[in-house]
């Protein structure tokens, strides 16, 4: 079903707390794949309590052999859910084995081509990881099926298509080969691509390796499929989550073609465009936590801040070390103080960043201009900066719940009452930042209607923040009043974290308020 899609006034960009990274899949996306359910599929959803694939599947024959292997439950001659065309596999390596074993479990007549096919120990029973088939040549193998895949290393291309491209006219060529390292990419020519025909550009950084093999191969539909699961993927996955499977070709049949084996693989096929965009799917496996490390930095930059800052007023300064903060407290109690003002300045900043991006808004009287980078780059980073932030409020959490009990709690009256009001309220607000954490990861953030997610991220944000802040306030009003804290002028650091939070909740209530609201709506609306 398609999720229902957000409604025109409210701004995705800036609506959530913890919302999905810009490079995430929307989950309010509906899916351009959805699992097309045969009739007799869709038939059998009717009755509650079944597996519509497994009921479609279901006959005598099972029941009378229930421990046989999965694959043995099929009866290939009627199964007619989807036609399983022969495939070739050429190169019989960790990849090409793994993927023969999931095409043969998956019901298709494999044919696996090899350099040496006799070796000694291969074929169907020997080696450490046999073959369900036996290998023939690559002729042979590219003869007797339409689909090829090749899955041999990208250095051995170039004598490969030498060799076989007069064998591979008219065929689909699935590449599922990765470069050894992530080229820099110049802007390619304005053609998007090599240009067919003329001499074969290998090792050209600017073009993906599937866009040198199709121009190596022109009587040849390449396709650019599975090179972002590995092998130990294809061996294991089954029944698990469905990855998905990029797919990238310029010929709109082999497409078709390819994304239907990977849907009877059990994964979910993604049109990832033209061939042209191997150049961005190549590069996908050497991607190491893209947007995270701003968010990263800007993390450790506010630690080192707070902690210099409370390590000079608390315990350097003459006079600083007293009853309530030793110098014995520095690596824990200290630490965790230092992380929980952290965290209460992270939380902060994810929601500052939506009152950004509308008071950006407001003044510039629309919401059709593009946000500046390091505003739209800051709306990015919330998913990452809320995530970085629970993990120091964890740590913090823990901590305190160590200390409680220690001098810092050694109070009487109407102290203690406020001690725990405060404690109850940052309960309250780490159980709802914990919700949010939740909800930003896709798979969970899918599964909720937009209403839902935009209450979730939005409003349980705003309330978290008011809660910690409301913790920190009530939990430290004593000693902001007492002088005896303000060492040689220095503000106690609670001060410094509160004035953020404070900030970021009366923009808040300045947006709330009915003119404004209405005004950035009408905005919002295009109006
Ligand atoms: N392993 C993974 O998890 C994974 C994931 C995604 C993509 N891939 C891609 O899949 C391809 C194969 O990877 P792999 O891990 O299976 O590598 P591998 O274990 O080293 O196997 C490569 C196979 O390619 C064949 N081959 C043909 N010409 C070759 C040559 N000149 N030098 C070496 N081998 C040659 C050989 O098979 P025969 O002896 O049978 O001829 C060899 O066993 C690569 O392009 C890789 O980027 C691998
Ligand atoms: C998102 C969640 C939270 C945030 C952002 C947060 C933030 C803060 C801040 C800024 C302070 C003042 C630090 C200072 O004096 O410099 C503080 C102190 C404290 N918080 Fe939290 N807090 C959170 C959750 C919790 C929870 C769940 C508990 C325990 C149930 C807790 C217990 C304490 C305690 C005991 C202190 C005093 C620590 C001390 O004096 O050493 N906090 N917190």
């Amino acid at each position: 079903m398609t999720k229902p899609s957000p409604p025109p006034s409210l701004s995705p960009a800036t609506s959530g707390i913890f919302p999905l990274a810009a490079d995430e899949k929307d989950p309010h996306a509906s899916s351009s794949f959805p699992l097309d359910p045969s009739p007799s599929v869709s038939a059998a959803t009717s009755a509650p309590f079944s597996d519509p694939v497994r009921f479609a599947m279901h006959d005598k024959a099972e029941d009378e052999a229930l421990f046989l292997p999965r694959s043995a439950h099929l009866d290939r001659s009627r199964d007619t859910l989807t036609a399983r065309p022969p495939v070739a596999i050429l190169g019989a390596g960790w990849f090409g084995r793994a993927l023969c074993q999931r095409l043969h479990q998956a019901g298709y007549t494999v044919h696996v081509g090899r350099r040496r096919p006799t070796a000694a120990g291969e074929g169907v029973a020997g080696g450490s990881f046999p073959l369900p088939v036996l290998p023939t040549t690559y002729f042979d193998a590219i003869e007797s099926a339409r689909v090829i895949f090749l899955t041999i290393p990208h250095r051995a291309h170039p004598a490969f298509v030498v060799d076989y491209a007069a064998a591979l006219a008219g065929k689909i060529l699935v590449d599922v080969s990765n470069p050894d390292e992530d080229l820099p990419r110049r802007s390619p020519s304005p053609g998007g691509g090599p240009r067919r025909g003329g001499s074969v550009p290998w090792r050209q950084p600017a073009y993906s390796i599937a866009e040198q093999l199709a121009q190596a191969l022109p009587q040849t539909q390449v396709v650019k499929a599975f090179n972002t699961l590995s092998a130990y993927q294809l061996e294991h996955d089954i029944g698990g989550p469905s990855p998905q499977v990029l797919v990238c070709t310029d010929y709109a049949e082999a497409q078709r073609e390819i994304m239907n084996i990977v849907r009877t693989l059990g994964y979910t096929p993604v049109d990832a465009g033209t061939l042209r965009m191997a150049r961005d799917t190549e590069s996908i496996n050497f991607r190491f936590f893209p947007g995270w490390w701003g968010a990263v930095t800007f993390t450790v930059f506010l630690f080192l801040i707070f902690f210099l800052y409370d390590l000079v007023a608390l315990h350097l300064l003459p006079g600083a070390n007293n009853s309530s903060h030793q110098f014995s407290d520095l690596p824990y109690r200290t630490i965790g103080k230092v992380m929980a003002s952290t965290a209460l300045v992270l939380l902060a900043s994810t929601n500052l960043a939506g009152v950004t991006a509308n008071l950006w808004q407001l003044a510039h009287r629309t919401a059709q201009r593009p946000f500046p980078a390091w505003l739209a780059n800051w709306l990015a980073a919330r998913k990452a900066l809320g995530l970085l932030a629970f993990m120091l409020v964890v740590f913090h959490v823990i901590t305190s719940a160590m200390l409680t009990n220690g001098p810092a709690f050694a109070l009487a009256g109407a102290q203690v009452a406020n001690a725990q009001g405060s404690l109850l309220l940052a309960t309250l607000g780490v159980i709802l930042y914990g919700i949010l954490c939740v909800t930003s990861i896709p798979g969970v953030g899918s599964a909720l209607s937009w209403t839902e997610w935009r209450f979730i991220q939005s409003t349980c944000g705003w309330w978290a923040l008011a809660l910690v802040t409301a913790h920190s306030f009530i939990l430290r009003l004593p000693q902001w009043q007492d002088h005896s804290y303000y060492h040689r002028n220095m503000p106690p650091l609670s001060i410094l974290t509160f004035i953020p939070a404070a900030l970021t909740l009366f923009l808040k209530v300045v947006l709330l308020l009915p003119p404004v609201a209405e005004y950035l709506e009408m905005i919002q609306n295009g109006r």
